[in-house]
């Protein structure tokens, strides 16, 4: 059964892999533009989508590890470096808003070149960031979420509390649901569709929210 492929570890496992790929289509993008010396007019309206939802993803991720999943596994698994890992989501959250401020830049259509320059060199210093972090917290915290044997009811409660303390904080959803499912390999999107009420992924996403992600589908898988 599929279901069993899911708990908090591997669900976050799988989540790490939507913001290792979307950082690097971001960055391979603004390398691109750069190099053509302006967006292309036509992925214009889908980059900004995507870069923002990046953004804002990645944002909410941290803030779910900072507030939810490291205090409750703190005592569980106390050999992770909590504190190295919450200290580097405050570098990561300081490129991050200079990542917006980029954005809005382009979207008010200031300097091109500029903002595409300053997406870059934020982009650099969360990408030698990245990394190395999720490689700790998977090999320190989410690679052992199984072994503490929770049970399936503690693991429902918490998949449910996270996701839904996650979703909190990543609006709006019609485009980060979408941003989610399709930075993943249909291997995984499924495994991670099983996650949302089946209005959302039958309905929502491919019908009624269509139009607004539908820009940023050059990007996504
Ligand atoms: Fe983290
Ligand atoms: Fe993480």
């Amino acid at each position: 059964m599929i279901n069993e492929n899911r708990d908090v570890g591997t669900d976050i496992i799988r989540f790490h892999r939507i913001i290792t790929r979307s950082l690097k289509i971001v960055i391979q993008n603004v390398n691109r533009f750069l190099e053509i010396e302006a967006i292309e007019k036509q992925k214009r309206e889908g980059f900004l989508k995507y870069i923002q939802t990046f953004s804002t993803v990645m944002d909410a991720h941290h803030i779910l590890e900072n507030e939810r999943i490291f205090p409750y596994y703190r005592d569980k698994l106390p050999d992770a470096p909590y504190d190295r890992l919450m200290t580097q989501h405050k570098w990561i959250k300081t490129s991050l808003s200079e990542i917006n401020n980029g954005i809005k830049n382009l979207k008010s259509n200031s300097d091109e070149l500029e903002s595409l320059n300053l997406l870059k060199t934020s982009l650099k210093q969360i990408d030698k960031i990245w990394h190395p972090h999720m490689r700790i917290e998977e090999e320190q915290i989410y690679e052992r979420v199984g072994s503490l044997n929770p049970g399936p009811e503690e693991n429902n409660t918490l998949k449910e509390e996270f996701s839904q303390f996650f979703g909190e904080h990543a609006e709006p959803a019609y485009l980060t649901v979408p941003f989610m499912l399709y930075n993943l390999s249909p291997e995984d999107r499924a495994i991670i569709a099983q996650g949302f009420p089946e209005v959302v992924t039958k309905k929502l996403v491919p019908i009624d929210w269509k139009d607004k992600w539908k820009p940023m589908q050059p990007f996504l898988l």
